[in-house]
């Protein structure tokens, strides 16, 4: 039996090949086969297919065979298509889906037609919990018949490729690649959407402030991964929350009782971000505007912004930042909540003024009843 390993592979990283060889070994099929999406029914793709294809052969290196039949498909290349293609043309197949995929199964396109054609094979992912992966392993079975086996062996290490992309964006290293694939992505400048934004930021601040920043966008897209907010929104509103840090001028339509104050430069940053880098984005304003001091009724972008701004990994080292960084990867409403907390104490214990929104947004998330 071989095993189909479909993904957009945008790009292609190492752990995909890791995933493909532990499984190969683990359910001991003959064969792992890549399957890179054509028009994917799930996320608008940037990547040219061919492009996709160059990175992952040199990715692959002649290990694993790539299937290109999505890239002759001109519709949208939804599963239950797609596999029966497939199997007519390799015989018996399995499909590999990761842990938060099968828990995302019912909202698939034909999903019980799916468990008819094959076997899926679930890679569990970072802290994906086996027994609830069972769980909703047998719902699906008990409701639609089929077989799925849960790796015992194999677990996806926390890689994405958005956080890849974003390292792109970032002029970052990215170790998560092979330097083959990073060849590609440099030589045909993928990932660079934002490069103006990237540089003007960056001029912006100093060098520890740019470090943050980029600690900032990667945790948001890190907390992300469970949310599933549009790649720009969360991109734009880590990268520009903190712009205004090191400057005085002050911009238009900042409300008077900040200037002067610590919270400042995030209604400055809001301003500046709507003036100068032309964001018309509300929700992305907003979140810039709201990352210190938070305010009621915060939108799931300002959450995560603020959020990210507190537990990020690259210059947050503070006593009880892991459990906070731990508890927003999880559940961002939970690790929120303990952020704004833990931040409306340290202001009280250092005799600082509390901000009216912040009040706000203390009483609404956090008073006991
Ligand atoms: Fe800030
Ligand atoms: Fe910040």
């Amino acid at each position: 039996m071989i095993c189909i390993f479909g993904g957009a592979f945008d790009p292609p990283h190492k752990e995909h090949i890791r995933i493909a060889k532990e499984i190969k070994e683990e359910f001991g099929f003959s064969e792992v086969v890549f399957l890179p999406s054509g028009n994917s029914p799930h996320k608008s793709l940037e990547t040219p297919y061919d492009v996709r294809i160059s990175m992952l052969s040199v990715a692959i290196n002649g290990a694993f065979p790539i299937d290109l039949t999505e890239g002759t498909l001109t519709e949208r290349a939804y599963s239950y298509k797609v596999l029966p293609l497939l199997k007519e043309k390799y015989g018996e197949i399995a499909f590999l889906i990761g842990g938060d995929s099968l828990f995302a199964l019912d909202r698939w396109r034909c999903p019980d037609a799916i468990l008819k054609i094959c076997p899926l094979i679930v890679v569990p992912r970072g802290d994906d919990d086996l027994s609830a992966l069972r769980c909703a392993a047998d719902s699906y079975i008990a409701r639609w018949g089929g077989r799925i086996l849960i790796s015992e062996k194999v677990r996806g290490e926390s890689v994405s490729s958005s956080m890849i992309r974003a390292k792109a964006e970032l002029e970052l290293d990215i170790p998560e690649v092979d330097p083959s694939v990073r060849e590609i992505i440099e030589g045909c400048s993928l990932y660079r959407r934002y490069t103006s934004i990237v540089e003007r930021v960056r001029s912006m601040l100093r060098e520890g402030r740019w470090r943050h920043t980029c600690g900032v966008v990667l945790a948001g897209l890190k907390i992300n991964e469970r949310i599933g907010l549009p790649f720009e929104k969360v991109f734009l509103g880590c990268l520009l929350h903190d712009c205004m840090k090191h400057t005085d001028r002050i911009n238009p339509g900042v409300p008077e009782d900040v200037i002067g104050t610590k919270v400042l430069h995030a209604f400055n940053g809001a301003e500046e971000a709507r003036l100068a880098f032309k964001i018309e984005d509300e929700e992305i304003l907003d979140a810039i505007r709201y990352h210190t001091t938070a305010r009621g009724g915060m939108t799931t972008l300002d959450k995560l912004v603020y959020t990210a701004d507190m537990v990020e990994e690259y210059t947050r080292d503070f006593e009880g930042v892991e459990h906070l960084r731990e508890t927003a990867y999880r559940d961002l409403d939970e690790g929120f909540r303990l952020c704004l907390e833990s931040c409306y104490q340290s202001l009280i214990e250092r005799g600082i003024s509390i901000y009216h929104l912040t009040m706000d947004a203390y009483n609404e998330y956090c008073k006991k009843e």
